[in-house]
């Protein structure tokens, strides 16, 4: 096995308050073992353009806190090509880099399995996204601190919708998985939470309003995961006024909010972990994994496995939301 002496990091997707925390861990790390470690700009992007950075100690002081990437990230439609996969292994063979760490979701993931099956090149992934979507961690880097905003959103929220008797669809992001308005719905008490894992319907949702009416509630908040069968809050909010008129309807959309801001200790914490530990396990051996958390431990799951295995949101928080709403 090739002795490591030099690693890039690069950050690559939608950007995760975290992601700081989490380069800054693999650069002090790497250091301390002795490595050479380079930033790579703007992801696979930067890969390819060969847009390199040393990076040393104090590259990574005073950024543990901030939220965004200094490294930038993007989604590159090139390194979905062979082309594009060829040029940035021969931008790393000419610096002679030994090994890559990639910070980011399931896209991320997918280059970095395509790269690794062609290239026979060392990789090893660190979740960062705020959807949670990846098998082989119970948490990314970034869900957290997402969670927290959703969630600080939907009690101001709720103020006026309790001030004003309305019912807000209130939609959150997380692509096709339900992992974000699952949780920020229950810890914001959501009347209800719409989830792309299940079909939505209509008269179900109705149902539950109905119920909380009679129950003497008169407003509420459901959480739209943006992937949900619905079509979106909107499109929620319209059908359910059409049906049933006991409340006035609001929609808010809170968007690129949930990438951004501080990340929370959870996120900063989760984020040196992963670090630190994909670090040392680069030297030890380890190749074409993720590293995750596992319950309370750091495990390595084959990237392969984590980009074609689907995790599942667990369904029977659904039904503890509704109980815990009514
Ligand atoms: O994957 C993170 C995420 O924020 C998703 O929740 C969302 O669907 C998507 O990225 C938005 O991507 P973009 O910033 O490219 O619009």
């Amino acid at each position: 096995m090739q002795k490591i002496k030099k690693i890039g990091v690069l950050t690559s997707g939608g950007d995760a308050p975290g992601m700081n925390a989490c380069v800054r861990a693999v650069v002090r790390t790497g250091i301390y073992y002795g490595l050479d470690v380079t930033g790579i700009l703007s992801g696979y992007e930067g890969l390819i353009a060969g847009q390199f950075r040393a990076m040393e100690s104090h590259s990574v002081s005073n950024i543990i806190q901030n939220g965004g990437t200094i490294l930038k990230t993007a989604r590159s439609k090139e390194f979905m090509t062979k082309e594009g996969r060829q040029k940035a292994y021969e931008n790393l063979k000419k610096d002679s880099f030994d090994a890559l760490i990639t910070i980011g979701g399931n896209g991320t993931f997918a280059g970095a399995c395509e790269f690794s099956s062609e290239y026979d090149f060392p990789v090893i992934g660190i979740p960062g996204t705020i959807d949670n979507d990846l098998y082989g961690t119970d948490f990314t880097i970034g869900f957290d601190t997402a969670l927290n905003t959703v969630v600080s959103a939907i009690d101001k929220i709720r103020d006026t919708a309790d001030s004003h008797n309305r019912l807000f669809f209130i939609e959150v992001m997380g692509r096709d998985a339900g992992f974000l308005a699952l949780r920020s719905g229950i810890a914001g008490g959501a009347e209800d939470i719409l989830v792309p894992e299940t079909e939505t319907h209509i008269e179900e949702l109705i149902e539950i309003l109905e119920k909380g009416f009679r129950k003497n509630k008169r407003s509420g908040i459901i959480v739209v995961a943006e992937g949900d069968s619905s079509g979106g809050a909107f499109e929620i909010a319209r059908k359910v006024s059409e049906k049933y008129d006991h409340y006035e309807t609001r929609v808010t959309i809170l968007g690129h909010v949930q990438r951004g801001g501080s990340p929370s200790c959870f996120d900063r914490f989760l984020a040196g972990r992963l670090g630190y530990e994909s670090v040392k396990a680069l030297l030890n051996g380890q190749r074409g994994v993720m590293a995750g958390l596992i319950s309370t431990k750091v495990e390595f799951t084959p990237l392969v496995k984590s980009v074609k295995h689907h995790k599942d949101i667990n369904r029977e928080f659904l039904e503890m939301a509704r109980i815990l709403a009514m």
